[in-house]
C-alpha cells in the first residue's frame, strides 16, 4: 500500500474541468428526490433512514434504528423482521401489479422471455419449495453459478425467501475461484446451468461445477438449469431444475426473518490476497438499495424501463438488477450476452426495441463504445433514454461527455455512482433532478451518507485538497463483516483511521466541495516526490481526440523514483506513429503540468482487464518494468498480455 498522502499542491493544477450541466427542467420538476433531502438527512440522519425503511413492508417494526454499541459491527433496524423476497415480489402482486413486466429478458441468440411480477413470484415460490425439499434451511449457504438468465434472479430470491444465504460466483470464474468460494462459505447446494451464450457461442458451466464440486465435500446437491441444451456429464448429486423446481408446489408462505439475518455473501478479490467474503444482511441492505435506486435513477415504476448491463455475479447485479429495482416494482431488461454479439450495435438495438429509459453501465463499456465509433449508436433511436448511470471506475470527463452526447442526446443527466461491494449500495452520486453535473465527478454523498476526504492523519481536507476517501458514519447497507473473519474485517477497513471506514480509494475535493475519485490508492504514482493519480493522467489522455482508452502506471525510474508509462488504445480513425505519441506526451504536459508528462507511451490493441472490467495495472507495471508477469488468473483475456509484450519488444 502506498501510504504517502496526496499533497493538495500537486492536485491544485490537476483536472480543470469547468463544464456544468443542469438537470433538464421537466425532469427536475418531477424528480423523486429534491434538494430538501440533504437538509432533512443532515438534520437527523437516523430519522431519515428510518423513513426510508418505511418504503419496505415489515412483519415486525424495529425498535432501534442503529445499534453501534460495538463498532465496527453495526446492526440496523434491530428487532425488525421482514422477508426480502416478499418485499421484491408478493407485495407488488398483492397491490395489483401482478401483470406488470418484471423482466424483459433477451438471450444472446435473440430468444426472448417476458416475465411479469406474478410469473416471477410463482417461479420463486416453486424454487423456494424445491430448495426446502432438498434440505436447504434458513442460514444454510447456497452457491449460484449462472449465466444471465432469469433463473439466476429466481435462485437468489428463492434463497432470500427461505432465509438461505446465497453466494453468487460470476459465471466466468474458474474451478479454483469457484471451489475456493464454495469451500469458504461451506455451501450445501450449488445452482448452475448447463451453460450460457457469450460471444455467439454456448459456453459450458457445468463441467467447471463438476470439477469444483469434486473438491468440495460440503456440497450435497447440484441443481442444473437447462439453457443451452449442450451435453453435460451427470453425477449422483446432479438434479435438473425442471424436474425439481418445475414440479414443486406454487404455494409458499414467506416467513419473516430478523433485519440482521444474512442475505448474501459476495467475494471480492483483492489484487493478490485470498478473496474476501463480504457479508450483507437484510433490512438495512434492502432499505438502502431500494432508496438509492429510487433516488439516483429517479425511477417512475409505471413508465420507466430500466436496464443495468452488469452481470448478476457482481454487486451491481445484486443491488441494481435484483434487490433495488425489484423492491421498487421496476420493469427492467435483462440481457444475457456481450455488447458486440451479433453486432456492435446490440446495446442500442435493445434500447430502441424496449424503449429503455434508464441505462446503468460501466466506464469500461463506454470507452469501448467510443472506440467502436460514434456512427454505431447514431444508427439507432435512443430517444427513450432519460437517465444514464455509470459505475465501477472513475469515468474520464471525455467518456462522460461522449456518453452524454452520443447516447443521451445531450438531454439525459449522467449519474456517476461511487460505491463498492462492501458498501452494498450507492454512496456518492449526483441526484439527477438536483445536481448541476460535472463531467468526471461523483460529486456529493447521497442524503444520509457521511463520506469525507481526509489526509494521512484522518483530518478532513479543505476544498481543493486531496487524500483518502473515508466513511465517517455507519450506513444501512454496509458490510457487516468478512465471512468467518472478523479480524480481517477490522484490519482491512477500520484500522487505517480511527473510527472511520477506509475505502482504499484516493479522492480530491474541488473548490465547490465536490468529490472526484482518483482510483485505488495502491495505484497512485510517486514521481519526483509528487503524488500523481493514474486516473488523472488517463483522463488527460482520453481527452485527446486520438485516444479511446488508456491505462497509466508508475514504473521504477533511476532519476524520478517512478516514471509514468502510459498504454493507449487509439480510436478507430487515429494514426499510430512517433508523431502521435510525442503529441500525446505534450498533451498531458499541457493539461496537467510537466510533472505528469509520461516517460513513455505505448500504443496497444487491448488492455488487461479483470472480468468485471477493471484495468489490471499491476500487470502493466510488470510489462513496463520488463519483469515476468505476476498472477494472471483473473484476467478476462489471457492473450492480451502477449499482444502487449510483443508490442513492447518490437519497440512500439
Ligand atoms: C471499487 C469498488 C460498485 C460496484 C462495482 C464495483 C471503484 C466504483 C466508481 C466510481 C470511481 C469507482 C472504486 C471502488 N469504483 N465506482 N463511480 N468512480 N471509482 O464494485 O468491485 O467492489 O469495486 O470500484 O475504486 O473502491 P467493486
Amino acid at each position: 500500500m502506498n501510504d504517502t498522502p496526496i499533497p493538495a499542491s500537486t492536485l491544485a493544477n490537476l483536472l480543470t474541468e469547468t463544464r456544468r450541466f443542469d438537470p433538464p427542467p421537466a425532469l427536475a420538476a418531477a424528480a423523486n428526490v429534491t434538494v430538501d433531502a440533504y437538509a432533512e438527512a443532515s438534520a437527523d440522519r437516523l430519522a431519515f433512514w428510518e423513513k426510508q425503511a418505511d418504503r419496505l413492508t415489515w412483519a415486525t417494526k424495529w425498535d432501534r434504528v442503529l445499534d453501534w454499541d460495538n463498532p465496527p459491527f453495526a446492526k440496523w433496524f434491530t428487532g425488525g423482521r421482514l422477508n426480502v423476497a416478499y418485499n421484491c415480489l408478493d407485495r407488488h402482486v398483492e397491490a395489483g401489479l401482478g401483470e406488470r413486466v418484471a423482466i424483459h429478458w433477451e438471450g444472446e441468440p435473440g430468444d426472448t422471455r417476458t416475465i411479469t411480477y406474478a410469473d416471477l413470484l410463482t417461479q420463486v415460490k416453486k424454487a423456494a419449495n424445491a430448495l426446502e425439499s432438498l434440505g436447504v434451511a434458513a442460514g444454510d449457504r447456497v452457491a449460484i453459478y449462472m449465466p444471465m438468465i432469469p433463473e439466476a434472479a429466481v435462485a437468489m430470491l428463492a434463497c432470500a425467501r427461505i432465509g438461505a444465504t446465497h453466494s453468487v460466483v460470476f459465471g466466468g470464474f474458474s474451478v479454483d475461484a469457484l471451489s475456493g468460494r464454495i469451500q469458504d462459505a461451506d455451501a450445501k447446494l450449488v445452482i448452475t446451468a448447463d451453460g450460457g451464450y457469450r460471444r455467439g457461442k454456448a459456453s459450458d458451466l457445468k463441467s467447471t461445477v463438476d470439477e469444483s464440486v469434486a473438491l468440495c465435500p460440503s456440497v450435497e446437491k447440484v441443481l442444473v438449469v437447462r439453457r443451452t441444451g449442450g451435453e453435460v456429464a451427470w453425477g449422483e448429486k446432479d438434479l435438473w431444475w425442471d424436474d425439481v423446481v418445475g414440479t414443486a408446489s406454487e404455494e409458499h408462505e414467506a416467513r419473516a426473518f430478523d433485519a440482521e439475518h444474512p442475505l448474501f455473501i459476495l467475494y471480492t478479490s483483492g489484487t493478490t490476497a485470498k478473496p474476501k467474503g463480504i457479508l450483507h444482511t437484510s433490512g438495512g441492505y434492502l432499505t438502502q438499495v431500494s432508496y438509492t435506486h429510487h433516488a439516483v435513477f429517479d425511477l417512475k415504476s409505471e413508465t420507466d424501463v430500466y436496464w443495468c448491463g452488469a452481470d448478476i455475479g457482481w454487486v451491481t447485479g445484486h443491488s441494481y438488477i435484483v434487490y433495488g429495482p425489484m423492491s421498487n416494482a421496476a420493469t427492467q431488461v435483462m440481457y444475457e450476452g456481450t455488447p458486440d454479439t451479433p453486432h456492435k450495435g446490440r446495446y442500442w438495438e435493445l434500447i430502441e426495441k424496449y424503449r429503455i429509459s434508464i441505462l446503468y453501465t460501466a466506464p469500461t463499456a463506454i470507452r469501448t463504445f467510443m472506440k467502436w465509433g460514434d456512427d454505431i449508436p447514431a444508427g439507432f433511436d435512443l430517444s427513450s433514454l432519460r437517465i444514464l448511470g455509470s459505475v465501477g471506475e472513475p469515468i474520464n470527463p471525455e467518456a462522460w461527455m461522449w456518453y452524454r452526447e452520443h447516447i443521451g442526446g445531450n438531454n439525459c443527466p449522467v449519474v456517476d455512482t461511487w460505491w463498492q461491494t462492501e458498501t452494498g449500495g450507492i454512496m456518492v452520486s449526483p441526484l439527477p433532478g438536483v445536481t448541476s453535473a460535472k463531467p468526471g465527478s461523483a460529486q456529493r454523498p447521497l442524503p444520509g451518507i457521511d463520506v469525507d476526504v481526509v489526509d494521512d492523519q484522518g483530518r478532513s481536507v479543505p476544498n481543493g485538497g486531496g487524500g483518502y476517501l473515508v466513511i465517517r458514519e455507519p450506513w444501512p447497507s454496509m458490510l457487516r463483516t468478512i465471512w468467518g473473519d472478523d479480524e480481517r474485517f477490522i484490519d482491512t477497513y477500520w484500522s487505517r483511521f480511527d473510527s472511520m471506514y477506509f475505502a482504499g480509494d484516493g479522492a480530491k475535493r474541488d473548490d465547490d466541495g465536490d468529490i472526484w475519485l482518483l482510483g485505488r490508492v495502491d495505484d497512485v504514482m510517486l514521481v519526483s516526490g509528487h503524488n500523481i493519480s493514474t486516473t488523472e493522467v488517463e483522463s488527460a489522455l482520453v481527452g485527446h481526440p486520438a485516444v479511446a482508452e488508456s491505462a497509466v502506471v508508475g514504473a521504477t525510474d533511476p532519476v524520478t523514483g517512478q516514471a509514468i508509462v502510459a498504454f493507449v488504445i487509439l480510436r478507430a480513425d487515429a494514426m499510430d506513429g512517433a508523431e502521435l505519441t510525442a503529441a500525446l506526451r505534450d498533451h498531458v504536459a499541457k493539461t496537467l503540468g510537466p510533472i505528469a508528462k509520461p516517460r513513455q507511451i505505448m500504443v496497444v490493441p487491448e488492455l488487461p482487464k479483470t472480468r468485471s472490467g477493471k484495468i489490471m495495472r499491476r500487470l502493466l507495471r510488470d510489462v513496463a518494468e520488463r519483469r515476468s508477469l505476476g498472477d494472471v488468473t483473473t484476467l478476462q483475456d489471457q492473450t492480451v498480455m502477449q499482444l502487449i509484450a510483443d508490442g513492447m519488444t518490437s519497440g512500439k
